[in-house]
């Protein structure tokens, strides 16, 4: 899919999640390029439209955007709940299983969706998938004894390769851990490797979001559709 359409269905499905938003609500900002558009129309609706609300970001770098907007950002620890949470995701498929952390904010991601009261992905048509795996599967895992816990899943066969930027250097995530993505292709049980993965000592967590969410948004060039989860 040319950069150009894919851009365009993020924006799409990002303006359309921002209605999902109403005053006075405490709302979980993802992160990555789709979550982008989202901030950029939730701040043109707080400018425009007088909305006002909460916010609780999986990143920093949301932090920055939201509040560039002037849209108050909270601790996660500094609330009893999240009303919504809208985030982006790098594959999903027909059973509400997901991958994300592509942009490396996994662990923050998945803290404010198991605590939030409904959980929305955003994504264009190109996510959608019959079986996760063909987008790398990232896990967050403390710098201390990393390359031991690379080594078993070298030896686990699951073609680890530790995360770096352009130049060469090791990524951190905003907790100061390290992302080692996991090239399988295609993940045949991933409540198995979700288990294997959770148990490795090291492992903060993992990019496996399973029938977690609510309902997915897919842009597509027809407009958006909507997939509410039955399964949950
Ligand atoms: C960040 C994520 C993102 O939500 C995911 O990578 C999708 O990103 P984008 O909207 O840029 O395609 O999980 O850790």
């Amino acid at each position: 899919m040319p950069e150009t359409l894919q851009d365009s269905l993020k924006k799409e499905v990002g303006v359309e999640a921002a209605r999902l938003i109403q005053s006075d609500m405490i709302v979980g900002l993802g992160t990555g390029s789709t979550v982008r558009y989202l901030v950029d129309e939730l701040g043109r609706r707080c400018h425009e439209e007088d909305l006002h609300f909460t916010g609780v970001t999986t990143s920093r770098r949301t932090a920055i955007q939201a509040q560039s907007y002037g849209i108050p950002i909270v601790n996660i620890n500094d609330v009893d709940h999240i009303d919504i949470t809208i985030d982006g995701a790098d594959q999903c498929d027909k059973h509400f299983d997901g991958i994300k952390g592509g942009g490396a904010a996994l662990l923050w991601e998945k803290i404010v969706a198991v605590n939030s009261d409904y959980y929305v992905w955003i994504v264009d048509q190109s996510k959608m998938c019959d079986t996760i795996g063909a987008f790398p599967l990232p896990v967050e895992v403390i710098p201390f004894g990393s390359q031991h816990v690379i080594s078993y899943f070298e030896h686990q066969g699951y073609e680890p390769v530790l995360r770096r930027d352009a130049l060469g250097n090791v990524i951190h995530t905003d907790e100061n851990n390290v992302i080692v993505d996991l090239h399988l292709h295609h993940i045949d049980d991933p409540q198995a490797l979700s288990e294997d993965l959770i148990h490795t000592v090291g492992v903060v967590e993992h990019g496996l979001f399973l029938n977690m969410v609510d309902k997915v948004i897919i842009g597509s060039k027809n407009g958006p559709t909507v997939l509410l989860n039955p399964y949950k």
